[in-house]
């Protein structure tokens, strides 16, 4: 069996890292092919070298752009590639651009997708995710479901029953192999100047709440209620996408907010781990800070991951201040005991097993 393991972006390397270890583990013949979405260092290679992933045999470099020219240029060197190397499957994670185009052109070529995290929806079609989600998951022969959620959304659209497995989510593979080695190396809490459990985490990427001035200044809103409501800081590893626009729209920083560039991942999680509380609208971390019983305000008006509401580890507020508030007093007054839901950390070597035996 050949494997093809495409990456393009932060969380993709980070939710293949257990596929590609466990390929390595297992001595199975595979490749990864990264499209280069991401390449600033603190968005790529240092991910690489944390978790000591294999280099990979295939770099597209293909950069930023817009929506079709970034999907175009994937599309379009990625095809010789899986021409040249047929691998048995393309194994694709998430809901980028990346994932669209490797599953469009592999699905062009009859070379069977897996989608990793497959029938996530946020029933949201202005979110580009969603797109790229409903696509990925018709174009693909093995269908990664994460919870029985995924899975009746599938058969809801008419999947075959017979393509879907719940497997749990490879972001906790990847947490459970890293969380230790995070709390023995990283220095982050003294070099931020910051306690555990003195200070909230804030994240905030998608282009709904970053892009456009209004939201941003809305967003700042909201953090500077918080300041005015609690003592703690907060401290905002700042994707980079929203560091161009804070500078593009002049946006005022306030004194106890402290932006940092982003961070590598064991720092993140330590910097999770310790966190009073996380504001965020990504979601690999709302599923993180879940599972490490973190409470998260989700700073969406929806989530493709509703188990981390059902289980009462987050609350939506999309960027209302006062809804903020009132769940930050409802999340920090009750007890973090919930179950996580996205499995256990056996999700690469599950999704191995099924494509050995089906393959
Ligand atoms: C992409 C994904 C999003 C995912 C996120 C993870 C799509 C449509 N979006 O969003 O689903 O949640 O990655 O972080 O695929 N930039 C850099 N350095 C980089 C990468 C980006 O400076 O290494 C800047 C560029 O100005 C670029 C902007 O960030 O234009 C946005 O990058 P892009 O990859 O288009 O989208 P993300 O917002 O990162
Ligand atoms: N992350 C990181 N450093 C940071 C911020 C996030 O390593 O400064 C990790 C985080 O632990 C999670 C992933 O990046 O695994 C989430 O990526 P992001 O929020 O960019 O994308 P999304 O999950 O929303 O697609």
């Amino acid at each position: 069996m050949k494997v093809a393991l495409v990456v393009g972006t932060r969380p993709e390397v980070i939710k293949m890292s257990s596929l590609m270890l466990e390929c390595q583990r297992q001595g199975i013949d595979f490749f990864v092919l990264h499209s280069n979405q991401h390449y600033s260092p603190d968005m790529d290679a240092i991910f690489f070298e944390e978790l000591n992933l294999p280099a990979p045999k295939y770099n597209l470099n293909v950069g930023s752009g817009t929506h079709s020219n970034q999907t175009g240029n994937i599309l379009i060197k990625i095809e010789p590639i899986f021409e040249d190397e047929r691998p048995d499957v393309v194994l694709v994670q998430g809901d980028t651009n990346t994932v669209l185009s490797a599953a469009l052109a592999a699905a062009k070529l009859n070379i069977p997708v897996g989608h990793v995290e497959a029938g996530l929806r946020s029933y949201d079609r202005t979110m580009p995710e969603e797109t790229n989600r409903i696509v990925t998951d018709h174009l693909s022969e093995f269908l990664f479901a994460v919870t029985s959620t995924q899975e009746e959304i599938l058969l809801g659209e008419g999947k075959d029953c017979k393509k879907i497995d719940v497997v749990g989510n490879t972001v906790v593979d990847a947490l459970i192999e890293n969380i230790e080695i995070a709390k023995e190396k990283s220095t982050i809490l003294a070099d931020s100047e910051i306690s555990s459990k003195g200070y909230f985490l804030v994240t905030a990427h998608r282009s709904s709440n970053v892009d456009n001035q209004s939201s941003l200044e809305e967003l700042f809103s909201l953090i500077n209620g918080v300041l005015g409501t609690y003592t703690e800081d907060i401290l905002w590893p700042v994707h980079p996408r929203a560091m161009k626009n804070i500078k593009k729209f002049n946006i005022e920083i306030p004194g106890r907010l402290k932006l940092i560039e982003p961070v590598g991942y064991l720092d993140f999680l330590h910097l999770q781990n310790n966190a009073k509380l996380i504001l965020t609208d990504s979601g690999g971390i709302q599923e993180e800070a879940c599972a490490l019983k973190v409470p998260c305000v989700t700073l969406r008006e929806n989530t493709e991951r509703p188990e981390t509401v059902d289980v009462g580890a987050s609350i939506l507020v999309g960027r209302d201040k006062t809804k903020c508030l009132d769940a930050m007093e409802l999340l920090l007054s009750r007890k973090a005991d919930w179950k996580n839901p996205f499995g256990d950390g056996s999700t690469a070597r599950q999704i191995l097993e099924i494509l050995r035996s089906r393959l």
